[in-house]
Order: C-alpha cells, then structure tokens, then sequence
C-alpha cells in the first residue's frame, strides 16, 4: 500500500501542471498502472525467496513461479516435483514456488524423516483448516491438526485394527464376487478405470456405510455417480484445492471445500440415516457404521483443556472423508495395480501361479470352494503383496507428501528456519524413483520386495511414514489384495493393442491418475 501510495504521489507531482486537464478515466488509467507496477514488483520480490535464503532451486516465473507446465497441460504437480528432486542430486533441500507460494522440496532423508516421524508436532497439519464446531462434515483427519487430530486419530485407529478388518473381509469378499461376475458378463476390452470404479465404491458403501450401492451392471446410478463425481479431476478442482492450499482460512471464509456443499450433504444424509436406523433397529453390522456408532457413544472427547461434543454430524465428517478416500485414491491404485499386471505378463504369470498355490494348499481346490479364498490365505500371497507394492512405488496415488509448519523449525544442515505456516514438500514420486534406495527404479519389480535386500522403509511413501501416515493402508490393502487375486485366479489379463507402454499422468490431478482411457482384455480361464 505504502509503494501503491507512493507511486500515485510521484505520478501526481510529475503530471502536476497537467492535473488540471485530466479527466476521471487518465485517473483510473494511472491508478490501474501503478498497481500493475506494484504487483509486478512484489511477484518479483515473491521469486527472490529462496535465493535470498541461499537455497538453490530452478529459476521461477513471475505468478506461475514453477507450475506453468500444469496449465499447459503438459505436466502434473507430482512430476514437477519429481523433476527438481532429480535435478539437484547433491542438495539436501530445493526451494521452488507453486505459483506465488515459495515452497521447501526435501530430498534428504535424515531430515524428512525428522519432519515426518520424530518432530511431526512441528509439522503436524497438512492443508485445509478443520472447523469442528462451525463446519463439523468438513472437518476430518486429513485436515485436522495438533490436539484435535491427536484426539481423533486416537478415537479412530482401534477401527482399523487385524481383527476389525477380519470382521470385515466377508463384505469385501461378497463385493469381490459380484465384481468377477460384472466382468465375465462384459465384452471385451474393458474401460478399466470405469468398472474399477464400481467396485471400490461399492467396497467403501458397503463397509462405511451400510449401504448397498446398486446392481453394478445398473447403467444409471446415482450413488455411484455422485461418488466418482465427489472430487472431480479437472481445472475446477485444482483450482479449488490451489485456493485451501494457499489461503485456508479465506477458503474456509468462501466455503471452498474439497467437495461441492451438496455432495456433501447427499452423503451425509446417507450415512446418518444408516446410523439412525442401527441405532433403533436390530441391525448389527461389521463394518465402519457400527465402529462409528461405538466413537460416539463416547459422547465427547478431551482435546487440552476442553471437550468437543461428538455430535452426528463430527462423526459424519469423519466417516465422509473416508468415503472420499474410498471414492477416489483406491480406485486410481486399483487401476495402475491391474494395468501392471496387464503390461508384465511374466509378473501376472508367477503371481497366479501363487494364488493358486496357496488357495489350494489351504482352502481346497478353488473352483470347489465357489472361489472363495480366506482372510487367512490371503496372508500366505507374499509376492501379490510385492505386486501392490510395487505398482504403489511406480505410480503413488499420493505423488507428494505435505506439511504445513506449526511450530518454528530450525534446519540446521542448511541453515534454514523453517517458519510457521510455510509448507514442506516431499516426493514420493522423486523418493521412489531414486537409484541410491531403489536399483533399476524404472523397472518394475515386485522381487525386490521379497527378497532380504530390501529398499529402506522410510523411503517408501505410498502410504506416508509416521504418526499421520494413512490410517486406511490395511484396509485398503485388503481390498486389493482380495480382488487382484480373485481376477488372478479368473481372468489372463492383457492391455488393449490402444494402450500405451508408459501411461501419461493427468495434470491437473493433485493424485497420480492416467490422463487416457485404459482398454483391457480380461480372458476367462
Ligand atoms: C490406495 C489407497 C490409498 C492410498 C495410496 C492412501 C495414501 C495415503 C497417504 C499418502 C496419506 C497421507 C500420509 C501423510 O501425509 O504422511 C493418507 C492419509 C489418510 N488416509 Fe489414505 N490412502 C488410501 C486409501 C485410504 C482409505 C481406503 C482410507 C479409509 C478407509 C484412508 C484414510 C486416510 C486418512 C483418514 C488419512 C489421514 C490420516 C491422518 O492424518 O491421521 N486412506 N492416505
């Protein structure tokens, strides 16, 4: 304001003598130039960041600092990153800018597992700002911090426990089937990501909500549709998630969510009359509903010194976030999971191989069993474990891992103050990707999970390391492992002759999605 002011008084004094003769619109016109002039300077002095830190890192430009490629539509965030990981090979941390936000890239691994794991109290929120007692359905785990998300997390984690998953496993087992049906009775080639669609929402309905989605083979569905429409990929969205990454509380302020009010509240209103009707009926369940009904029957939690009410709607927030994540990243996991197995067939082979192998030392032959395989055997399919894995560590869903400071943090390696309210990046993609933990990267390999040499656990990200890591990762890893082998044990599966070798990531998706259609062929066995 003080240079807009300035820069106003010195045009006024130069033009002095002509003050008089101008008219209201030379006023604008100089008005509008000097604040041109002073955004410019300011995006200027935005991009001296780093430099002023003597931090190294790629040259920004002004606003787009160094995410054009995403409006290009040539690259995504995850590769942007991935790139300037593997650009400064010799640097323990790279300064770069998302737009006008100066941002720290972590590339050494002492320091982001001190980040990560050991001082995650400095950096325990990631983006967003959770509201629980203004805006409770938009305020979950991901987005909540400090004591909030210390209370939460420990209200939350006993859901997710061997047991409860065993519990479990027979819904997701059921949904396996009906999904093996869909596919016999689809002709070939598959749009994978669509019919992977259907299956994981009708795992997360079934198991988080009590819910039957609908007959898969239904063509017009509207759970199903509002659900892959819940956080669409696409301009608006990366828009949307620009806005609460670079200003959270005037996102809050706007009511710019993650996900549109009334996909929120279509939701909401799903799952609390499932609760309402466990709560008065005789329906009892083993699935998240039930474990949700048990959190509230706390009442309140203890967060410092006060207590927060646990009223439906806090444990509908949470619930719902876990629809999203149910919605969104398994079903892009799911897909990258089969497109391996398609594209490596040697893989798929030695994989079946195992299925069966243990389906009938265990269970008897499968086909006798109406392909039924145990919660039990699944536990014995250590090279499918390596496939999921793997495919995780060649395409993360979670390209990028995000810490928000919230508390100063001294870097000492390179001399750098870390300030509250800056935000840190690391590359999962980068990380994985990188020789020094992982031989031949490019390759994909589940072998090198099987073996005794294995890459070391902190630099594998699929799942993000420490207390925030994902609270879903068995639960999701169930549900994969479940299915891949049901379709192992059915189907030879092969990429459609359109299908490219090396699959493009979409660029405005904040999690790593194939920007094309992906054709498969899945011939019965
Ligand atoms: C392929 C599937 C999934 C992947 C790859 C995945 C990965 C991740 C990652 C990388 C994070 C952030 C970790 C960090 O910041 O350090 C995360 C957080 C989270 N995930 Fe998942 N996730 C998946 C599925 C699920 C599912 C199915 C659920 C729930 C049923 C779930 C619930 C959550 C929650 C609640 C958080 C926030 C945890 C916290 O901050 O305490 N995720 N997930």
């Amino acid at each position: 304001v003080t240079f807009l002011v300035h820069t106003l008084k010195s045009s006024i004094s130069v033009f002095s003598s002509d003050l008089a003769n101008m008219d209201f619109l030379t006023y604008i016109i100089l008005g509008l130039t000097a604040l041109l002039v002073y955004f410019w300077m300011k995006l200027l002095n935005i991009n001296r960041h780093w430099e002023k830190h003597g931090i190294p890192g790629p040259k920004p430009l002004p606003f787009f600092g160094n995410m054009l490629p995403i409006l290009l539509g040539s690259k995504s965030a995850g590769e942007i990153l991935k790139e300037i990981y593997q650009s400064y090979p010799n640097e323990k941390v790279v300064g770069y800018y998302h737009f006008i936000q100066p941002r720290l890239l972590i590339r050494d691994r002492a320091i982001m597992e001190r980040i990560l794991v050991k001082d995650y109290h400095s950096f325990s929120s990631r983006l967003g700002e959770a509201d629980v007692e203004n805006d409770p359905l938009n305020s979950n785990l991901f987005n909540m911090h400090s004591e909030v998300w210390r209370a939460f997390r420990s209200l939350m984690t006993p859901m997710f426990t061997p047991e409860k998953l065993k519990n479990m496993y027979p819904l997701m087992d059921s949904v396996g089937d009906d999904f093996i049906q869909l596919l016999k009775e689809s002709k070939d080639p598959v749009d994978l990501l669509q019919n992977v669609n259907t299956f994981t929402i009708q795992v997360i309905s079934s198991t988080a909500l009590g819910i039957d989605a609908g007959p898969m083979d239904q063509k017009s569905n509207e759970f199903r549709e509002r659900a892959i429409n819940y956080a669409p990929t696409g301009v608006k969205t990366f828009l949307k998630f620009g806005a609460i990454f670079l200003a959270p509380k005037l996102a809050q302020k706007f009511g710019i969510n993650f996900t549109s009010k009334e996909t929120t509240n279509y939701f909401s209103d799903a799952f609390k009359t499932v609760v309402n009707h466990r709560k008065s009926g005789d329906v009892v369940r083993n699935d998240l509903v039930q474990q949700m009904i048990t959190i509230q029957q706390n009442k309140s939690v203890e967060i410092g010194s006060t207590q927060v009410q646990i009223t439906d709607d806090v444990v509908a927030g949470q619930a719902l976030f876990l629809l999203f994540a149910g919605f969104v990243t398994s079903p892009l996991a799911l897909t990258y999971m089969i497109y391996d197995l398609a594209a490596n067939p040697e893989v798929q082979e030695k994989a079946r191989d195992e299925v069966r192998r243990v389906t009938e030392a265990v269970d008897g032959k499968w086909k006798i069993n109406n392909g039924k395989i145990s919660y039990e055997t699944l536990k014995d399919m250590r090279y499918l474990e390596g496939i999921i894995k793997e495919s995780l560590r060649m395409s993360p869903t979670h390209p990028m891992i995000v810490r928000r400071c919230t508390r100063t943090y001294p870097i000492p390696e390179v001399s750098y103050t870390v300030s509250e309210g800056e935000n840190i990046m690391v590359s999962a993609l980068g990380i994985h990707h990188d020789s020094n933990y992982y031989s031949n990267p490019s390759q994909f390999s589940p072998e090198r999970w099987t073996g005794d040499d294995r890459p070391p656990s902190s630099c594998y990200l699929a799942w993000g390391i420490g207390p925030k890591m994902c609270i879903g990762m068995r639960f999701a890893s169930l549900e994969f492992k479940s299915v891949l082998a049901k379709l192992l044990l059915n189907f030879k599966i092969s990429l459609h002759h359109s299908v490219k070798a090396q699959l493009k990531p979409a660029p405005f998706g904040i999690f790593t999605a194939p920007a094309h259609k992906i054709l498969i062929n899945f011939e019965k066995l």
